[in-house]
Parts: structure tokens; C-alpha cells; sequence
């Protein structure tokens, strides 16, 4: 067994002896977007620096929290705050959280993150369902040995953000009056923000939105078996040929906002997960 398999097993095993229930479900939340699990009835509640082996992140809008309870009646497991490559922190220990979460036995994951509008026909706090993703951050949490009782190593990615789950965020969101965008999330390692050139680059290679976040995880979980739902917040939109300076203030301020109406739909997607038709 390698080394961060014996840390996740050992860091599930911890938890296991502290909740009543093993979570099916994850939940991962971003930038300001830790009140997306407000639909959790708390049972149980992880500060990460205190549960062993687990990165803790360095950044202020995220909790740094691992929340045990129900959704909608399921057995869930939230994760408020994500550890990112510019941290400083390797793409191991970026998806640590994600090989917990497999360890425990969870079998779909909710990813969200905040992102910036790269396709000019969004605008700041829509939420976008994401469709595929671009991993430019020029790391792969796979690399290495593999290690088999994780997942293949070559793992299939054609449908890497699972369609059943995206259909029900549609009908979720619908249900509650909201209109999703659909489009294609870039990872970029960060933390430098984009320049005009890089924006209009990302539009050329088919991306809709960017940021810092997400394709490290969703590799490490579809590597796993988990299937993946990805919803971002678009906080701001790039437009290179009027380019303005992005503030952290106010794309944290527009993931906050925003976060009430994400809650909805993940709450939306958990009460129906199961009922979906593949
Ligand atoms: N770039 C990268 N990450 C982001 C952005 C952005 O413009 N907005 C929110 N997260």
C-alpha cells in the first residue's frame, strides 16, 4: 500500500469511530461558498488540523471544516474548504480530502468552486453546471504509481462530470426558478490571475469559465469510482478587450451571495439522487 493510501485509510479509520453513519454522499465547497451546506443537519464536525494526516488550508475565505450529517434524509459528508496547488501543496495532498471521503465509501461527490467568467455571455452570480473541465495546471494527481485498489491507471475522462447527476442539477435548479449556464471549467494552478492574452487563449480552447480549483479532485474522484456533479459561482467576467482589475473582495462577496442559491440545488440533487435515470 502506498503512502498516501495508508494516511487516507488511517484518517478514514479515525473518523469511522466518530459518526454513527458512513456518508454516500460528499460535498466540496469553495471560495465563500462555505454556506452551501447550510441544507446539513449537523451531526458531526472536524476541524481539519485535527484529524490526522489532512492539509490544512492556508486560505481565509475557506472554514478548513469536515461536516458529518444528513441531506435531504442521506447520510453526507461536507468538506468547508479546499486545499489548492497554489498553496504551495502537491496535487497528493490537494485530493488527500477526495481519497478520504473514498476511503469512507462515498459513491457521488458535489464539487463547487467560484470561478471567473470567460465566455462574455455570462454574468457575475450565475451558476454554471460544469460539462467537462481543462486541466491546465500542468499537474495530474495521478502521476506515480498507481495504486490499484484506487481506480485504473489510465482512467477513462469522456464523461468525467457525470451526465444523470447534470440532468438532475438542471431539473433541481429549474424547479427552484433558476437557470443554470453549461460550459467547460479550466483549471489553472494560480495564484497570478488571468491577463488578457491568457483570457482570450482560454476562449480560443473552448473554456467558458476559469479558476483555480476542481480538476485535481474530480480526477482523484473519477479515478475512484465517484461520480462527479460540478457547479461554479461566476463572480466576475473577463473581458480582454476592456480588461479591469479582478478584486478577491468582491468575487468572495459574489460567491456569498450566490451561495444560498447553490445550497438549493445541491439540497435539490441529494433529495433526488437515486431516482435519477442513467
Ligand atoms: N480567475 C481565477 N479564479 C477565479 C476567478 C478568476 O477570475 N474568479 C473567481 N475565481
Amino acid at each position: 500500500m502506498q503512502e498516501q493510501r495508508r494516511k487516507a485509510a488511517a484518517c478514514a479509520a479515525f473518523i469511522r469511530r466518530r459518526i454513527k453513519k458512513t456518508p454516500e454522499i460528499g460535498v466540496l465547497t469553495g471560495t465563500g461558498l462555505g454556506d452551501a451546506a447550510a441544507a446539513l443537519a449537523q451531526e458531526a464536525n472536524f476541524p481539519y488540523d485535527l484529524l490526522p494526516h489532512f492539509p490544512v488550508s492556508t486560505v481565509q475565505s475557506h472554514a478548513g471544516r469536515l461536516l458529518f450529517g444528513e441531506m435531504a434524509g442521506k447520510p453526507t459528508a461536507v468538506l468547508q474548504g479546499r486545499i489548492h496547488l497554489y498553496e504551495g501543496y502537491g496535487p497528493k495532498e490537494v485530493t488527500f480530502p477526495v481519497r478520504v471521503l473514498q476511503e469512507l465509501g462515498v459513491g457521488t461527490l458535489l464539487v463547487t468552486n467560484a470561478a471567473g467568467g470567460i465566455n462574455p455571455g455570462f454574468t457575475p452570480g450565475q451558476i454554471m453546471l460544469l460539462a467537462d473541465h481543462l486541466n491546465l495546471t500542468g499537474e495530474n494527481p495521478l502521476a506515480g504509481a498507481n495504486e490499484d485498489q484506487w481506480g485504473p491507471r489510465f482512467p477513462d475522462m469522456s464523461a468525467a462530470y457525470d451526465p444523470a447527476l447534470a440532468r438532475l442539477a438542471e431539473a433541481a435548479a429549474a424547479l427552484r426558478g433558476l437557470r443554470l449556464q453549461k460550459g467547460v471549467y479550466a483549471g489553472l494552478k494560480g495564484p497570478s490571475l488571468e491577463t488578457p492574452a491568457e483570457v482570450r487563449f482560454l476562449r480560443s480552447a473552448g473554456a467558458d469559465a476559469v479558476g483555480f480549483s476542481t480538476v485535481q479532485e474530480v480526477i482523484a474522484a473519477v479515478h475512484g469510482g465517484i461520480r462527479v456533479l460540478g457547479l461554479s459561482i461566476i463572480t466576475n467576467v473577463h473581458d480582454p478587450d476592456n480588461p479591469e482589475p479582478a478584486s478577491v473582495e468582491e468575487i468572495i462577496e459574489v460567491a456569498a451571495a450566490a451561495a444560498k442559491d447553490l445550497s438549493k440545488v445541491l439540497a435539490g440533487v441529494v433529495e433526488k439522487l437515486g431516482e435519477e435515470s442513467v
